[in-house]
């Protein structure tokens, strides 16, 4: 799975906004889940450093929904008041029935997203998507150099991802590109940006590296430097000048450089709903980092119990949940507290103040990780590739290069 800012991306908003044009939302609340993101698979071609897919995910492998559970899960949701559809993994092209998903969610009326890697484009699955009415794709790309695209992603697919960009395009669909940022190509904002205009890409997504599941582990290996951010921030915006309208460009910024941590996921159970490729049902696509908490699976008590009754989707909606500073603090109805997986992966408690904010007691940690960054010793150490052997060593508990991060208590 690619990155995008946790939560609803700026694309997304974006999407969010052409689906309420459609006449698809009517009577929305806070209070039903909006976006649905199926993370069919975790199966993947790609062996990208900084998947945000969960470093233990070859334990969630097995037992795949059916298309039949999908379509449920999609009618379920629906009916809950869900109007967004991300279609994502792992490489959701890795699945076969991605067509009769598509068809079911036109004939639901979400509108709907596929987020892929491009491997399993072809043209005519593409063909099917267009009949089958799905509204979006998502490409990722990686960098203007094979070279740096094949080395983050582990694979060659540097010439591929161009011809599938070309067919999106062919196909009339808007061009949506995502680039993850991160050490290796934060110095070609300029070219990556010129590539996504000679592609024709209506809007794109620079999407700074966050640190969760495969870039924590690396997190050292791909964080850029400040200058570096600041200074790709101002080539996007002299670049946003020069194209205006013709090309929306988002950059997002990385949470460890800004000093207010994020509302993650626009709220914990607020709006957003993912089911994994066995059916779990998260209210955060890296929640099952947490500890202590049981979440639910669409095959014992559906989706509605999931989002309303379930003790893990209750766990940290509003403000209950808070302790200090939080609690006190003028800006939590903003923020919420940040993120709580964040929070738990970098001090062992999940309820305790994002540390990215600056008013976190344990907002040094932030500060040491940016400071390992710039260490030669841990920065040049190899990158660990999300690949199912590094996977499988995570499920059997070796956590050795989590620990050294202090990523773990
Ligand atoms: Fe932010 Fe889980 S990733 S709450």
């Amino acid at each position: 799975m690619t990155q995008t800012s946790l939560g609803e991306s700026v694309v997304q908003k974006e999407l969010h906004a052409q689906a309420q044009n459609n006449g698809v939302a009517a009577n929305i609340t806070q209070t039903q889940p909006l976006w649905l993101l199926a993370e069919v698979t975790y199966r993947c071609p790609l062996h990208c450093a900084f998947c945000y897919n969960p470093t233990d995910y070859d334990k969630h492998t097995q037992n795949e929904l059916t298309t039949e559970q999908w379509i449920q899960a999609l009618r379920d949701a629906r009916k809950m008041g869900a109007i967004q559809l991300g279609i994502s993994g792992g490489e959701p092209l890795l699945r076969d029935d991605i067509e009769d998903i598509v068809i079911e969610a036109r004939k639901l009326g979400y509108y709907s997203n596929l987020i892929t890697s491009g491997v399993g484009l072809t043209e005519k699955r593409i063909q099917a998507f267009k009949e089958g009415g799905l509204d979006h794709i998502q490409l990722s790309m990686h960098d203007i150099t094979e070279e740096i695209n094949n080395f983050i992603t582990n694979t060659k697919t540097f010439e591929l991802k161009k011809k599938v960009a070309a067919m999106i395009k062919n196909h009339g669909y808007p061009m949506v590109l995502n680039v993850v940022i991160h050490r290796y190509n934060i110095g070609h904002i300029k070219e990556i940006l010129e590539m996504a205009e000679a592609l024709g890409a209506d809007y794109v997504e620079l999407a700074n590296t966050q640190y969760y599941g495969w870039s924590l582990v690396n997190r050292s290996q791909l964080m850029p430097l400040k200058e570096q951010i600041d200074e790709a921030e101002r080539i996007t915006n002299e670049f946003r000048e020069k194209v205006g309208n013709k090309m929306k460009i988002f950059f997002v910024v990385p949470d460890y450089f800004g000093d207010r941590p994020k509302k993650c996921m626009n709220g914990w159970g607020e709006v957003f709903m993912i089911v994994t490729a066995n059916g779990d049902v998260l209210p955060c696509h890296s929640a099952r980092v947490l500890p202590n908490m049981a979440f639910p699976n669409v095959r014992e008590k559906g989706l509605e119990y999931a989002w309303k009754e379930s003790p893990a989707f209750n766990k940290y909606r509003g403000t209950a949940w808070m302790k200090g500073p939080c609690v006190t603090c003028p800006e939590k109805m903003n923020d919420l507290g940040g993120c709580r997986c964040q929070a738990f992966l970098l001090t062992g408690d999940a309820e305790a103040a994002d540390p990215v904010c600056s008013l976190s007691p344990h907002h040094h940690l932030i500060e040491k990780a940016i400071e390992d960054s710039k260490n030669p010793v841990i920065a040049n150490q190899p990158i660990i590739f999300r690949t199912d052997k590094n996977s499988k060593k995570y499920v059997a508990g070796d956590k050795e290069r989590i620990a050294e991060f202090h990523a773990l208590p």
